[in-house]
């Protein structure tokens, strides 16, 4: 018996023709959301009427998809709407609330004021409304264009107990928020999304991935889509808040994330890493775009597709002394994230990750890797364990969750007849949950939006490769 059992319980693909249908709006969000169109947009529309600079610039500043011959690529499902959410609190006060994990048992809260005199001061504690804790930390802002950011702040906060739930507060005003910090130890359960976007479909992978508690939240890439245009950087902020202020959100970068510009923004990630530093420093990284971190039994390593992968670069040194360091008995589960997949058969983004497949593969397969997450082509899609393009009982499980909803919308086309590597795939949006048991089990499912409603529609449980007779030998300490 190898180290997969397909106790999977998959339901057929839908027929294409019910997911053309244009499906039923979602009765009601939790995320607020205002209706009206995003400013930005207005005042480009009326600038139009002037000259050809302008022009110029407001097409610029638009969103992608008008630019974009993406979009004409794939006959996909009907994206719904992007929702544009707005700031009603004062100016002072924090929005666009995040957190995630900083070592062991620290977590970094990020917030936005629009006030440049609000201190970055986090109270916190056990209690609601009593913070026997405060804690100070920093603050940064960036330009892009015509636009600044307003004052973007980062406290790092602990040592925080395990399993435990903390109350605290932003810079000393605003509203109270809570969260819970994950388990010493397995189990640990984590949320896995990629490509989220902010549009209606959005709202419901987020409403159902809540419905049932987690513990950390796993983005592999493509977080907001604004794509230069940097208020919906701030919308999404917002839009994610309440998910995001009560859960660890551990991510890394998507192209969607890029926003170079020649001569003036050429190595970019401007936005992304003013409002998204990941703990990379304390995984020996040098860079915002690829680092590791543990968590109960797990090692998750964040890589990076779009910095460079090759074996001469700072990426494949660090992810080789990484996984150096990973001891299987503390973490017997070993993971990675990275956004354009190694493995595809839908036509969508064809060969993209082939580059980074051939540099870090080796890497991965010789560490034994459990798991790989990828994101970027709009579906959902699970793979047998492989080897260099082969099945290998000793290889990560490739999955693809490019499918949090963005304004793109899916790719329905997958490649005929399927490869016998691909064993699940559908073009759906939805979300994944692995639910890691202990240091042999683990459980995997995803959760096709069927609109209103989460549906589990594949899901299988999977051993972990430090305990398989076959693949793991403790004494292989050369690798
Ligand atoms: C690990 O979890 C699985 C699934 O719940 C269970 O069947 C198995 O007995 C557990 N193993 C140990 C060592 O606890
Ligand atoms: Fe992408």
């Amino acid at each position: 018996m190898y180290s997969i059992s397909f106790l999977m319980s998959a339901t057929p693909l839908y027929k294409s023709s019910s997911i053309l249908k244009n499906p039923k709006p979602e009765a009601q969000f939790t995320v607020r959301h205002s209706n009206k169109e995003n400013p930005i947009m207005e005042k480009c529309k009326s600038f139009l009427v002037f000259p050809l600079l302008i022009n110029v610039l407001c097409l610029f500043l638009l969103p992608q998809p008008i630019l974009s011959n993406e979009l004409n690529e794939f006959t996909r499902q009907p994206p719904r709407r992007v929702i544009f959410t707005t700031h009603d609190r004062s100016e002072s006060d924090p929005q666009q609330v995040h957190i995630s994990l900083v070592g062991q048992d620290h977590v970094k809260v990020s917030w936005i004021t629009e006030d440049k005199h609000a201190p970055s001061t986090v109270e916190y504690g056990t209690v609601s409304g009593e913070y026997s804790e405060k804690a100070r930390g920093h603050h940064t802002s960036y330009q892009y264009f015509l636009y600044s950011s307003a004052k973007i702040h980062h406290v790092s906060i602990g040592p925080l107990e395990p399993s435990t739930t903390y109350f605290y507060r932003c810079g000393g005003s605003g509203p109270e928020f809570s969260f819970k910090t994950p388990p010493a130890d397995l189990p640990i359960e984590f949320v896995v999304v990629g490509d989220l976007g902010q549009t209606e479909w959005t709202a419901s992978t987020l409403k159902h991935a809540d419905s049932e508690d987690y513990d950390v939240f796993l983005l592999p890439g493509d977080l907001s889509y604004a794509d230069t245009h940097q208020p919906l950087w701030d919308s999404f902020g917002r839009f994610v808040e309440p998910y995001a202020s009560r859960r660890p959100w551990m991510v890394t970068e998507g192209n969607h994330e890029i926003e170079s510009f020649p001569t003036t923004y050429p190595n970019s990630f401007t936005a992304f890493n003013a409002r998204w530093p990941m703990p990379f420093k304390e995984s020996g990284s040098t860079s915002n775009l690829y680092y590791s971190f543990e968590v109960a039994g797990a090692h998750i390593l964040m890589l990076g597709s779009y910095t460079d992968f090759g074996v001469d670069s700072d990426q494949y040194e660090w992810l080789q002394a990484d996984l150096a360091r990973v001891d299987r008995s503390k973490t017997p589960w070993l993971i990675a994230l990275l956004h354009a997949p190694w493995y595809n058969t839908n036509t969508a983004h064809q060969g993209e990750g082939e580059g980074m497949r051939r540099a870090m593969e080796d890497l991965l397969y010789n560490a034994r890797v459990d798991l790989v997450f990828a994101g970027h082509v709009h579906a959902y899609e699970r793979f047998t364990r492989i080897y260099n393009n082969k099945p290998d009982p000793c290889g990560p499980m490739y999955v693809t969750i490019g499918d949090g909803g963005n304004r793109e919308g899916l790719a329905l086309k997958f490649k005929n007849p399927a490869s016998p590597l691909s064993v699940y795939r559908e073009p759906s949006f939805g979300h994944g949950r692995l639910r890691i048991a202990n240091e042999t089990d683990a459980h995997w499912s995803w959760h096709r939006n069927n609109d209103a409603d989460a549906v589990e529609a594949d899901n299988l449980w999977i051993h972990s490769l430090s305990s398989s007779r076959e693949c793991w030998n403790p004494s292989r300490d050369e690798l």
